[in-house]
């Protein structure tokens, strides 16, 4: 069932993008369009969080000592609300962020809200901006977008030695999305980095950490300027292991056999739509395996795809590595897409939702 059903009301204000426009839903890109409130809640000294809530969304103070800014201690999340036709607001799968949350926190040496805490703000969140899923009802067409609900965990309190913050804010906005990548749901054409790295052993790229996203903006900038859409990263011990694409996961398919790199390293962010896809995929009979895979197996599969909750899963139509280009077959009978459609019908409320993922 929904957590919470309110009827469509005609008393909504209309909704406006930035400029004070109509909302384009038909071209609605991944960008922020401000939605109406957020949700914050502080934790001190003492390590709980307590007495969260909502407010008009808008900007923040900080301390210009805080962690996450000198720091960057700080993790951010990403999951999406439906409505559906009967007025109902689900949430895909939240206790698997909030429990990323609780393992990046660890590793960022910061507290983090409660399974329930967590749970409750997206929810408090996702009902405060309901007007912004109105449109989205049962099958927005690929285009027409969700609402994305971003988590945020910072450390807030001011530090100027290098130690953990002394005070930490839960915070949680929400934007409504359409697809993430520019050609929307048409292949990828990636570019395969071997100068830089994504994430290192031993380091935070196992974990949703703010700092493992700057980094990569100089190899997707290098990558656009030479035409490719995004960036495929090797591990940087071997230099030869596939890892991810810069916001997403990646998976390759030989046959029978789906595979998608190994986290056992702590490099590769183990996220909610691979997990998925692995279930859906055995579900329908494939083998799934996670492991190393060396780029030079690139050549020999027969699809590749790539998955996250801001992407969705989005086909490679072809992998450039050292000026070598492979090219992937496109059609629309790919796997991928299959995939794909499983995963929309349960979290749009139009399949069966076996595993119980839909809250
Ligand atoms: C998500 O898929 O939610 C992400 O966190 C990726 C982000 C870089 C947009």
């Amino acid at each position: 069932s929904p957590f919470a059903t309110r009827a469509a009301s005609s008393n909504y204000s209309p909704l406006e993008d930035e400029y004070g426009g109509a909302v384009d839903w038909d071209n609605l890109g991944f960008g922020l369009m401000q939605t109406d409130h957020m949700y914050t809640m502080k934790c001190g000294k003492d390590d709980q969080f307590k007495a969260g809530k909502l407010s008009p969304y808008g900007n923040i103070e900080l301390s210009p000592c805080a962690g996450v800014l000198n720091y960057g201690q700080g993790l951010f999340e990403g999951t999406k609300a439906y409505r559906r036709d009967d007025g109902g607001v689900y949430l895909f799968r939240p206790q698997e962020n909030a429990i990323r949350m609780q393992i990046g926190a660890h590793r960022m040496c910061m507290p983090s809200p409660s399974l329930h805490q967590f749970l409750d703000a997206l929810k408090q969140t996702a009902l405060a901006n309901y007007r912004w899923l109105e449109l989205n009802t049962q099958i927005p067409p690929p285009g027409k977008g969700s609402l994305y609900i971003r988590p945020l965990l910072m450390g807030s309190g001011p530090v100027l030695g290098l130690a953990p913050a002394s005070e930490y804010t839960f915070l949680v906005f929400a934007s409504p999305v359409g697809n993430y990548f520019k050609g929307g749901t048409a292949p990828l054409d990636l570019y395969v980095e071997d100068e830089f790295h994504r994430s290192s052993r031993g380091g935070a790229g196992g974990v949703k950490s703010i700092t493992n996203y700057a980094p990569v903006l100089k190899a997707i900038g290098r990558a656009r300027e030479k035409g490719f859409s995004d960036v495929l990263y090797l591990d940087s011990v071997n230099k030869r292991n596939i890892e991810e694409v810069s916001s997403c996961n990646i998976f390759i398919l030989k046959g029978n056999v789906l595979s998608t790199p190994t986290p056992n390293y702590g490099t590769i962010l183990e996220g909610v739509t691979r997990k998925s896809i692995i279930d859906i995929a055995r579900h329908l009979g494939y083998q799934v395996e996670e492991r190393c895979i060396p780029i030079e197996e690139m050549s020999d599969a027969d699809e590749v795809f790539c998955t996250g909750t801001a992407v969705g899963v989005v086909p490679v139509g072809s992998v450039t590595y050292k000026g070598n280009r492979i090219e992937y077959k496109t059609s629309s009978e790919l796997v991928s897409r299959k995939l794909y459609s499983e995963l929309l019908g349960i979290q749009r409320g139009m399949s069966d939702d076996k595993w119980g993922w839909v809250l």
